[in-house]
């Protein structure tokens, strides 16, 4: 497939491989939505928010909110009253309102570009995304709609965005994990993806063209193009200043728990899912919440925020009267 060249393609490419991706794409990142999922989202919101997430938010509005991971955990959290969740996959909003059904939450959901908001001006507390802004061709536009559809004082934040360096040094663990992949698999007995599609089940036809089969191809075929951004901590924080906002903090998160799971998602996604042992996953698992900590207490506040994997950026729309006293920074 050719690489997209315009933001029409950028955003085209990016709503059919998320809606390809919709149906499998909690199991695939482990996406949970009970306590383990919540303290997630809120240890990462607290990091830039400090205090104020306590205080909570009326209304939300989330970008790219996939299949709920954050939306839904905050209003679970009791962090915000009443959420919106947009993305430009109806597919993925499809699965966001699955999960909300059977969590007995209401949410609504509408299917739009991140640039081009329909809403109106000041209609939200809190404008929020998690791993949306390098899929999005024009952050000036998408920076300007988030500052007109906050309502003043309202705040904004952003997590798990790459950072350029931090993608630069993932590429060693995940390049280490592709070469070491056959003799992972050959230690824990496990066959290589896709093989289970190539032994046909009994009684039925294989390659028929539907089916996970052609939803992998499809999906690997679309995954080089969909992320178009990393950042440098300057660059959000430019973005942010330009569009008006004020209080802007960009910071690090996660650095050695993101190589270690770098490097199992490359082995684990080498294998044939049925054949990976409970006891590996919950090594994987276990191992990275631990090097989370680690990164947290030790390295996050230390190294500067550049090296590390994601980065967190939180501001605020002034108080038109800030500006005018001169308090607004
Ligand atoms: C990496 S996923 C993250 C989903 C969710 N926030 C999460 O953390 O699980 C990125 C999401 O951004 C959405 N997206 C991509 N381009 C977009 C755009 N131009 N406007 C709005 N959403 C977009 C995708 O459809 C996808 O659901």
């Amino acid at each position: 497939m050719e690489a997209p060249r315009t933001a029409e393609d950028i955003r085209d490419v990016n709503t059919r491989y998320h809606d390809v991706a919709a149906e499998s794409y909690d199991a695939k990142w482990g996406i949970d939505f009970g306590e383990p999922g919540q303290e997630q989202v809120l240890m990462k919101l607290r990091k830039v928010l400090g205090p104020a997430l306590a205080r909570g938010y009326g209304d939300s509005l989330e970008i790219g909110s996939g299949t709920g991971y954050f939306s839904l955990n905050l209003l679970q959290a009791g962090v915000v009253e009443r959420a919106t969740c947009t993305d430009i996959s109806p597919g993925m909003l499809e699965t966001l309102r699955g999960n909300a059904d059977r969590l007995g939450l209401e949410v609504a959901t509408v299917a739009t570009d991140a640039e081009d908001l329909p809403f109106e001006d000041e209609s939200f507390d809190l404008v929020l995304g998690h791993a949306v802004l390098h899929h999005l061709p024009d952050l000036e536009q998408a920076f300007g709609e988030f500052h007109r559809v906050l309502r003043p004082g309202g705040t904004l934040v952003f997590a798990g965005e790459p950072s350029r360096v931090g993608d630069r040094l993932a590429r060693v663990p995940k390049r280490g994990a592709a070469a070491v992949a056959p003799l992972w698999r050959r230690a824990i007995g496990a066959r290589p993806l896709g093989a289970a599609a190539s032994e046909p089940e009994p009684g039925s036809a294989n390659g028929n063209g539907h089916g996970p089969t052609n939803g992998h191809a499809h999906d690997h075929a679309l995954e080089q193009f969909v992320d178009i951004h990393a950042f440098t901590q300057s660059d959000l924080a430019d973005r942010a200043h330009a569009a008006g906002f004020a209080d802007v903090e960009v910071r690090g998160e996660e650095l050695v728990a993101n190589w270690f799971g770098w490097t199992n998602r490359v082995l684990e996604a080498s294998a044939e899912p049925a054949d990976i042992p409970w006891g590996w996953r919950q090594y994987a698992y276990r191992g990275y919440l631990l090097l989370q900590k680690l990164d947290e207490r030790l390295l996050e506040g230390r190294l500067p925020p550049a090296i590390f994997y994601n980065l967190l950026l939180a501001a605020r729309k002034p108080v038109y009267d800030d500006a005018a006293a001169g308090t607004s920074r």
